[in-house]
């Protein structure tokens, strides 16, 4: 039985004070962030840990990002370098992951950080989480709430879709205002490397911290990739293809910008080209044109071209896995560290 917890902490506590008690007792519960929904456990809690891989249906022990109401919370458990704290300052709390050595004298459990030096760790910039996060006080690892390779939820519908039944509660602050995962930088290394763009663009961070080594798992849809290569996720029930210039009848269309005529079924990331509105809205337009999709007969999601700039390049991101090759069974549970 999952319970659906509502809070707007300051005249609603009580939802948040439930969710903040589920996870001091090593449970899980999910909630809102200004990316998308996360799964939370007590990352100083290998048992409530496992459980979120459980629920997840999440065999493999990927890292996952522990979360944290403030910096200074922060980086009691990870080395904090002068990057780091710049970077901090800049963009915290906001949709911002970095990657730093674990300290000796932190509490992020081994499961958590799976066994590595270095653990994931943010400030999300969504109120009520920073409340909860403050409310249990220890940090919370959270990926995103769906089952393992499926689309990330960003409302409190899409996580009860997925996971009702699996998890304790979902503390419901309505729809996620970005709505892509965060950017994750790795600073454990000599240099700055992306290792999933997100939410904070590249270009924003070179702005504060000068170059950052870009390269990272994203697909490239029109390059031939050998089976296997390539990590299915996010994906839909239909197959996706992506730059499309025509649509045939029946498509079901993920537009961007003026949409092209034609598709059976229509969800417009952003009719006047905004980045940002299209991120918020991708999610949320992948499980509707699925849905619809299906219904109408749709044999295919296209998606029209995206700008590989700013949001652009997370956005690109996303839909690339979406539209990845899905070869055998539980492939994706396989993925290399950018995943989930
Ligand atoms: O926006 C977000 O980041 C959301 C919300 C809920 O905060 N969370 C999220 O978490 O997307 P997750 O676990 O789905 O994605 C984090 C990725 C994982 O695939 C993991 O491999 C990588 O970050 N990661 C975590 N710790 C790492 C580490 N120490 N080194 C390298 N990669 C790491
Ligand atoms: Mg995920």
């Amino acid at each position: 039985m999952t319970d659906r917890l509502v809070s707007d902490d300051a005249e609603q506590p009580e939802g948040l004070i439930r969710a903040a008690e589920l996870l001091r007792d090593g449970r899980l519960v999910a909630f809102g962030t200004e990316t998308v929904y996360g799964l939370g456990a007590d990352a100083t809690n290998p048992l409530a840990v496992a459980r979120i891989f459980e629920a997840k249906n999440r065999p493999r022990f990927n890292p996952l990002i522990s979360h944290f109401p403030g910096a200074d919370d922060a980086f009691r458990h990870v080395v904090a370098t002068p990057l780091a704290r710049r970077l901090a300052e800049y963009f915290w709390p906001g949709p911002l992951t970095l990657v730093l050595k674990r300290r000796d004298d932190g509490d992020i459990c081994d499961l958590a950080a799976a066994g590595l030096p270095t653990a994931a760790v943010r400030v999300p910039a969504q109120n009520t989480a920073l409340a909860l996060l403050r409310a249990v006080g220890r940090p919370v690892a959270a990926p995103s709430a769906n089952p393992s390779g499926a689309v990330s939820p960003s409302d409190a519908g899409h996580v009860m879709d997925g996971l009702a039944g699996r998890i304790d509660a979902v503390l419901d602050t309505g729809p996620c205002a970005v709505g892509v995962e965060s950017t994750i930088l790795d600073l454990s290394g000599d240099t700055p490397r992306l290792l999933r763009p997100g939410g904070v663009t590249v270009e924003d961070i070179e702005a504060v911290i000068g170059p950052v080594n870009r390269h990272h798992e994203a697909p490239e849809p029109n390059a031939p990739v050998a089976p296997g290569m390539l990590t299915s996720h996010y994906a839909p029930g239909l197959p996706v293809v992506l730059d499309v210039q025509s649509v045939q009848s029946d498509d079901a269309l993920l537009a961007f910008g003026p949409p092209l005529n034609g598709a059976r079924v229509t969800w417009n990331l952003s009719e006047t080209c905004r980045l940002d509105e299209a991120a918020s809205r991708l999610f949320a337009g992948l499980r509707y044109l699925d849905q619809q999709g299906t219904q109408a007969g749709c044999k295919r999601i296209v998606v029209q071209p995206i700008p590989e700039t700013g949001l652009g390049l997370a956005i690109r991101d996303r839909l690339g896995r979406a539209a990845a090759p899905r070869p055998a069974a539980d492939a994706c549970q396989d993925a290399p560290s950018t995943q989930e």
